[in-house]
């Protein structure tokens, strides 16, 4: 069904040989992680003399400045600088997308935990002590903390976004049932391992190194070169991997490794800046809360014929990322179903939170639960299961997304048919219905969640990606990209990838840090498209590097480079093994005086997107999937365990099952804490009160299923998707949505007079209370 297109000859050509290389693998990572011998930016071997910082944040969410004390901070030994805004030598300005946001509040503080000053000390216990001698005088401006409160008062952060397919208003008029509600969605801490922080060191000529834990180099770089007025060439931003990312290392890791880029720049010394976990999570902003109201149309048959959803994105004080996510969230509206008649509506909406920002899914997760809120509500109404809906509106070939996409290799009905075939979903049923009607104490409840998932930047120029790679003297090889190794295990992809097309040992290949003066203007490692992206690149670069040895080959065997291959190591004439090795033929080409490096270019092909019409093709290809979450709630208690999680998951033809597998469970999890237990909660002043490991509850052993089973979908793979093996990254976050709505399930076997609501994250107090409660009258 799907051909190669002539722009994938490279990936023709290896499409027959990489069978080998689809097996399990571990991730290169492991045994430096079980050793506890990876490098993160705390572990930096420091230079002699390196100062310390701490950022010193505004106590109020919105004020006027009226006074700042720092000389009993400033007195104390051992203190060597407080920097403020005054002390930029460039912008103060570090909006990515908007410019909107300082480094320093000048004037007025937007958020609690907004940065006001650094302390830079010989140690970070002093700039501590100074940081407390700090005494502020603040004028309080109104508070605003919630997305609707935003909207009424006319707070925004941009213009709005509508998508438009088709025209719901008229179709709600052939409508047999029409629901109209409203969802919200809390946001979501990222709680990566290693908090946020950088360590910038001194070069000659005013140069300076900056080691980050970033998702995004180039953006550092960029942003410290305008923070300090200097030119990008004279920042080196490096990266070894992240503790962690999901999202909130792409764009809110730059701010602090441009305080200490810009202390380094005034002190002429190393300047270290790590935050603690307390300020890390006071500072940084999160997922973004989104408080949305839909109505939703079907036909007597339950096709969904027409869906109107206005979105509320609680931004916080500044853009960030915040319009790409509210783009995203509009992409994924509809979820893996196709509606003929949509419109939906995205406000960016303007809060005295801290800047909120990616996390996986980018927005898209916040648009899906609302979707699957109206189906469930529509068939709690009807008297139909959820699923009777879901499986009837699944997405087919060739239908036309909102955004004007045409559908295609669509696994949807693919991936729910096998889900219901392979775990027997009759004898599940059976199970809970058995169980529902034997148990007056404890209820079942289980949910289906379809997913679908685009891959690629929604914004097309970001889509490209640069590899760099040498073949050293000895035969070994090293790999510079643009991708952050961030736990996901891009680079172990890498090594495969670069292992395959010169069919030598994995041992034989290293991933080199992440560095601006290798691989220069770079998208960040985001998007789930960085194994793709920078994958292609090595891809090519591999490629054109093995044509070069293989024309060495062929003047040496005195035959034509078609007859020559490279097979474990060594050189093939005619599929006959040779005596010539690959060290042995990298001296050659040495000798001939080859080139042994190469610097190739990626762009994904095809995607465009026209922003004035809200039509395009933005996205390489989707993911899909579908799994099955079975819940049992304590209905004394209001607690609950999820029984299981059965997933049918689309990798296309996956290159990494381990690496993989591992990313599907992860993000269920990821999600099904988002969507259950997660709760960030700010007061009225807007202070976070969720602010340590005993007030936010993220999952831990006895909150995962207790069967998680992964089958792979066995489909073509994309000919976008690197050696065919899909992008994995963030799509099965949202089989965690799921859990969501099989908890409700279990409530509504329970109670009767249960009143749905979609009020996420369903926590046990919320459980309990939904157990309990009567129908209103
Ligand atoms: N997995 C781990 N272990 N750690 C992470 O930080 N980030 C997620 C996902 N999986 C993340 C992760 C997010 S938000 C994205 S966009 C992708 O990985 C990024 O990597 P990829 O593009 O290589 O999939
Ligand atoms: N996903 C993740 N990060 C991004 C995107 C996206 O679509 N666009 C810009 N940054
Ligand atoms: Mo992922 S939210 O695109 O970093």
């Amino acid at each position: 069904m799907h051909k190669n297109k002539s722009y994938n000859i490279l990936d023709a050509k290896l499409d027959a040989e990489y069978t080998a290389l689809k097996k399990s693998i571990k991730n290169r990572d492991s045994y430096t992680h079980v050793r506890g011998e990876s490098l993160y930016v705390d572990d930096v071997n420091i230079r002699q003399g390196t100062f310390h910082a701490v950022v010193f944040d505004s106590p109020k969410a919105h004020g006027k400045i009226k006074h700042i004390d720092y000389s009993k901070a400033e007195a104390l030994e051992g203190v060597e600088r407080i920097l403020t805004y005054k002390d930029i030598p460039g912008k103060n300005q570090i909006g990515g997308i908007i410019p909107d946001e300082p480094l320093f509040a000048e004037n007025e503080v937007h958020f609690c935990g907004m940065p006001i000053a650094l302390i830079i000390a010989e140690t970070e216990f002093i700039a501590r002590e100074a940081r407390r001698l700090i005494t502020i005088d603040i004028e309080d401006l109104p508070v605003i903390i919630t997305a609707k409160d935003a909207k009424e008062k006319g707070s925004f952060i941009n213009e709005p976004r509508t998508f438009n397919l088709g025209d719901s208003e008229k179709a709600f008029e052939n409508c047999e049932y029409i629901f109209e509600g409203e969802t919200f969605s809390n946001g979501q801490e990222h709680l990566y391992i290693e908090a946020q922080g950088a360590y910038a060191e001194p070069l000659e000529n005013g140069n300076i190194k900056i080691t980050s834990s970033t998702q995004g180099p180039t953006a550092v770089q960029k942003t410290t070169a305008l923070v300090l007025g200097i030119a990008m060439h004279k920042i080196e931003v490096d990266v070894t991997r992240l503790g962690g990312g999901f999202g909130g290392k792409e764009d809110q890791a730059t701010p602090w490794a441009v305080m200490a880029a810009l202390a380094t720049y005034h002190l002429n010394q190393s300047v270290k800046l790590v935050l603690n976990r307390h300020d890390d999570l006071r500072m940084t902003g999160k997922r973004h809360p989104y408080e949305s109201s839909y109505k939703i149309g079907l036909s007597k048959d339950l096709k969904i014929l027409a869906y109107q959803v206005e979105f509320l994105q609680n931004s916080g004080a500044a853009a960030d990322l915040s319009p790409a996510i509210a783009e995203r969230t509009l992409f994924h509206a509809t979820n893996s179903y196709y509606v003929p008649n949509v419109t939906t509506k995205v406000l960016s909406c303007k809060t005295n939170l801290p800047p909120n920002t990616a996390f996986r899914g980018f927005g898209g997760p916040q648009g899906m639960f609302v979707i699957e809120s109206a189906i469930a509500r529509a068939a709690d109404s009807i008297g139909v299961s959820a699923r009777t809906i879901q499986e009837a509106n699944l997405l087919d070939e060739n239908d036309t997304f909102s955004y004007g996409q045409v559908a295609k290799q669509v696994e949807a009905k693919n991936s729910w048919n096998s889900a219901k075939s392979l775990f027997e979903i009759e004898s599940l049923d059976q199970e809970v219905e058995d169980f529902n009607k034997n148990n007056s104490v404890f209820k079942k409840g289980m949910a289906f969640m379809p997913i679908c998932f685009g891959i690629s930047f929604t914004n097309t120029p970001m889509n490209h990606a640069r590899a760099l790679v040498h073949i050293y003297l000895d035969g070994s090889v090293g790999i510079s990209t643009a991708a952050v190794e961030m736990g996901q295990g891009v680079n172990t992809k890498i090594i495969q990838i670069a292992a395959q097309v010169f069919s030598i040992p994995l041992e034989s290949i290293k991933i080199e840090s992440t560095n601006t003066t290798r691989v220069a203007n770079t998208s960040p490692s985001a998007a789930s498209s960085t194994a793709d992206l920078n994958g292609k690149a090595t891809l090519k670069a591999c490629n054109i590097l093995l044509e070069r040895l293989k024309k060495v080959a062929s003047k040496y065997h005195k035959v034509n480079p078609d007859q020559v291959s490279l097979k474990d190591g060594f050189v093939y004439v005619d599929h006959e093994k040779s005596q010539v090795e690959w060290q042995h033929l990298i001296s050659m080409a040495m000798i001939e005086r080859v080139a042994l490096t190469e610097n190739a270019h990626y762009a994904t092909p095809e995607i465009h997107f026209d922003k004035s019409k809200e039509k395009g093709h933005p996205f390489a290809y989707h993911v899909y999937g579908t799994s099955i979450i079975t819940t049992t709630v304590d209905c004394m208690r209001g607690t609950y365990e999820f029984d299981s999680a059965k997933i049918v998951h689309d990798y296309g033809k996956s290159m990494s099952k381990g690496i993989d597998l591992g990313q599907v469970e992860g993000a269920l999890i990821q999600g099904i804490g988002w969507m259950t237990m997660e709760e960030i909660s700010y007061n009225e002043d807007g202070k976070l009160l969720s602010n340590a490991l005993s007030t936010y509850k993220i999952p831990d052993l006895f909150s995962v299923p207790k069967h998680v089973e992964t089958v792979p979908l066995e489909t073509d793979g994309h000919v976008l998707a690197i050696l065919k093996s899909k992008a994995v990254g963030e799509p099965p976050l949202m089989y965690g949505i799921g859990a969501y709505f099989a908890i409700q399930n279990a409530i509504k076997a329970f109670n009767p007079n249960y009143n749905m609501k979609f009020h996420a994250p369903m926590t046990p107090e919320k459980v309990l209370m939904g157990l309990y409660e009567k129908k209103p009258d």
